[in-house]
C-alpha cells in the first residue's frame, strides 16, 4: 500500500495529473498493490487567496507520504519566481531531493527537430544535481537602483553534495547497462574551483567503477553534441543550473515539453515527480494538453518505489500508443485526441497487458 500525495498546482497541472493518477491506478490493479492518493492545493490560487505558498505544516503533512506527484507550478497572475521558489524549490530543498532525473528518450513516430535522427539515436539520461550550485540563492545585492548597483549569486558546491550525486550517477549508469558511459558536463576551463571539484569527484568516485567509462564535455559543447550526435550519450551528470538548461534542449529533441518528464529524487526519502514543462495557462481547462510527460513521470515514481515491473508497463504502453500513430503530435491542441482520451488509452493498454 503506497500513500501518494498529489499536488496538481497551476494551469494545466490538474489536467495532466488526473491522467497520471489514472495510469498509476491501472498499474496498481495490474501489479496487485494498493495506492491511496491525497490532494494538496498548493499553487497560485491558494497563494492569492491566503498568501500561503508551501507552509511548514504542509511540508510536515507531505512527509508522511511515500511519494509526491506534482502537476505544474507557475501562473501569470503571480510575479515570476514567487511560486517557483516558494513551492517547487522549497519542496526540493526540504525533502533534500538531490537528484533531478531527466530521461531524454525519443519514442517512435514522435517528431524531433533533429534531421536524420531517430529513436535509436536519442536515448540518454541527464542526471542534474538538484540542491546546490546557483540554486542555493547565496549572494546578495547592494545599492540597488543606483548606478553602482552590485549583485552576486554564488555557485556553491561542497564535496559531499557533489559526491552523493556522482555516486547516484555511477550506480544509475551501471544499472542502466546501456553503453556504460557516464559523461560529466561541466565548465572546468572557466570554473576553476567548482568545475575542478566536479572533475576530481568524477574521477575519484569513478575509480570505484572500473566497468563504467568516464567521459567529459564542457557544457557549451554538450549542447552542440546533443544536437549533432545525441547517440554519443548514455548518461550525463551535471550541476544544477547547467542541468536546468541542457534538459530543456533534451526535452525538445525528444519531441517537446508534452513528453518530457522529471523526477526530483531523494533515494532515501520523499521524492517528487513532474512533467518538466510549465503550467501552460493558455490551454487551461480545454482538455487539450499532452499528459504523456506526467504519465511518464509515474514510471520514475514506480522505479523509485521499487515497483520496477509496474514502471516497465508504463514505458511499454507509451511505446505502443506512439508506435501505432494514434497520437498525431506531442503539441497541445494537435494530438488528434483529448488529454483524458490519451490517459484512457494508456490505462486501457496497461489493463489489457
Ligand atoms: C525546472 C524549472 C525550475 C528550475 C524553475 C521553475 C524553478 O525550470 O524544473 O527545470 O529552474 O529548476
Ligand atoms: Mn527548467
Amino acid at each position: 500500500m503506497y500513500k501518494i500525495a498529489v499536488m496538481p498546482g497551476d494551469g494545466t497541472g490538474p489536467e495532466v495529473v488526473n491522467e497520471a493518477v489514472k495510469v498509476l491506478h491501472a498499474v496498481a490493479a495490474k501489479q496487485g498493490f494498493k495506492v491511496e492518493t491525497q490532494n494538496f492545493d498548493f499553487g497560485a490560487e491558494r497563494y492569492l487567496k491566503t498568501g500561503e505558498l508551501l507552509p511548514d505544516e504542509g511540508l510536515k503533512d507531505l512527509e508522511g507520504f511515500d511519494s509526491i506527484i506534482l502537476g505544474a507550478i507557475g501562473h501569470p497572475s503571480v510575479k515570476p519566481g514567487i511560486l517557483e521558489v516558494g513551492i517547487l524549490l522549497k519542496a526540493r530543498f526540504y525533502f533534500d531531493q538531490y537528484i533531478n532525473l531527466r530521461p531524454v528518450k525519443l519514442y517512435p513516430n514522435v517528431w524531433t527537430p533533429l534531421k536524420d535522427k531517430g529513436p535509436k539515436d536519442i536515448d540518454f539520461v541527464i542526471i542534474r544535481e538538484n540542491t546546490g550550485g546557483l540554486y542555493t540563492g547565496m549572494g546578495g545585492a547592494s545599492m540597488v537602483g543606483t548606478q553602482y548597483e552590485i549583485a552576486t549569486q554564488q555557485m556553491t558546491y561542497s564535496r559531499p553534495i557533489v559526491e552523493r550525486c556522482m555516486r547516484y550517477a555511477f550506480e544509475y549508469t551501471k544499472k542502466r547497462n546501456k553503453d556504460n558511459t557516464l559523461t560529466l558536463s561541466q565548465k572546468c576551463n572557466v570554473l576553476t574551483h567548482v568545475g575542478d571539484l566536479w572533475v576530481r569527484t568524477h574521477e575519484e568516485v569513478g575509480a570505484e567503477y572500473p566497468d563504467i567509462k568516464r567521459d567529459y564535455n564542457h557544457v557549451d559543447a554538450t549542447t552542440m553534441w546533443m544536437v549533432k550526435n545525441p547517440e554519443w550519450y548514455d548518461v550525463i551528470v551535471t550541476s544544477n543550473m547547467f542541468g536546468d538548461i541542457i534538459t530543456d534542449l533534451g526535452a525538445m529533441i525528444q519531441g517537446g515539453m508534452g513528453i518530457a518528464a522529471g523526477g526530483n529524487i531523494n533515494p532515501e526519502g520523499v521524492s517528487m515527480f513532474e512533467p518538466i514543462g510549465g503550467s501552460a495557462p493558455k490551454y487551461e481547462g480545454q482538455n487539450v494538453i499532452n499528459p504523456l510527460a506526467s504519465i511518464s513521470s509515474i514510471e520514475m515514481l514506480l522505479n523509485t518505489l521499487g515497483e520496477e515491473e509496474g514502471a516497465k508497463l508504463i514505458d511499454k504502453a507509451i511505446y505502443q500508443v506512439l508506435e501505432s500513430g494514434q497520437i498525431k503530435s506531442m503539441a497541445a491542441g494537435h494530438m488528434g485526441m483529448s488529454t483524458s482520451e490519451v490517459g484512457d488509452l494508456i490505462a486501457d493498454i496497461i489493463t489489457k497487458m
